[in-house]
């Protein structure tokens, strides 16, 4: 049987994660969590998103039959994947690494450039990623971004102008520490929506890197293998079973424009407070 890849985030930003898995992943068999009653994640403190990321992985190992896990959320990813793996039996994947790999393979000047929330910033996971393969890299968190994506404003003139100042601030941290950035890392699950208005606020030269598609990579090279086995050869439909903890209704209306296609009908689940 194809064995179920489970996805979490803390909300429907990580269906961007679930986005580029089907793409390399046709035929699989996915359970998608988002826990929307307990977002924002990148405000949080590690004990409480290491509590809340195990909850939510037991329930997709636990009640779904989930056999691999892929943690979409970065900062989850930044703060928890150790508490995540100590819940649950089974591989788990987070985002930061193979960011950091995607962000390795993009560079030449060995400069980077992250952007993320406040949590993830203050973990320093992506700048310690980074280092540990040779790069120098500078986080800055963007705390309105992710509140900006969640309203649907992707294509707004404000949304470009605070996109602006952010990267205006870091660009000034960085020349001050005399770096020669050539990459950015999207190290936030709902950037990648924001990717048309960033790529336009990016020097020329600057490579933009989404940690959803380097995840996804990386999710393919481990599962593939087994995916393809179970199907057998024969061209399975993807599965799609989608759960949230609240604002169902707000994730069936706006999922589809992470997930790129309708996310159909959202169960809701309640993992307490
Ligand atoms: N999913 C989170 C991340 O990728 C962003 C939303 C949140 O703060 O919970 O960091």
């Amino acid at each position: 049987m194809t064995p179920t890849i489970g996805v979490f985030d803390s909300g429907f930003g990580g269906l961007t994660v679930l986005r580029a898995l089907i793409e390399r992943l046709p035929g699989a068999r996915f359970a998608f969590l988002g826990d929307t009653a307990r977002l924002p994640y990148g405000s949080k403190s590690r004990r409480t998103i290491a509590r809340y990321a195990a909850e939510s992985a037991q329930f997709l190992v636990r009640e779904q039959g989930a056999e691999f896990l892929v943690i979409a959320c970065n900062t989850a990813s930044a703060l928890a994947l150790d508490a995540i793996q100590d819940a649950v039996p089974v591989p788990v994947l987070g985002v930061i690494e193979p960011g950091a790999i995607a962000a390795r393979e993009a560079s030449t000047t060995g400069d980077v450039l992250v952007i993320a929330t406040e949590a993830t910033v203050h973990s320093h996971a992506y700048a310690a990623a980074c280092r540990a393969r040779g790069l120098r890299a500078i986080e800055k968190a963007c705390p309105l971004l992710v509140p900006l994506v969640e309203e649907g404003w992707t294509d707004h003139p404000v949304t470009a102008e605070v996109i602006e100042i952010y990267l205006n601030e870091l660009r000034a941290e960085a020349a001050a520490q005399g770096m020669n950035q050539d990459a950015l890392v999207l190290g936030c699950t709902h950037y990648p929506l924001l990717r048309p208005l960033i790529e336009r606020a990016v020097r020329p030269g600057v490579k933009v890197i989404d940690s959803a598609e380097a995840a996804a990579e990386q999710a393919v090279e481990i599962f593939n293998g087994r995916v393809a086995r179970a199907a057998g050869g024969a061209a399975a439909e993807t599965e799609i079973r989608c759960f949230a903890t609240d604002s169902v209704e707000k994730f069936e209306r706006l999922g589809s424009r992470f997930l790129g296609r309708p996310v159909g009908h959202v169960e809701l689940i309640d993992l307490g407070g």
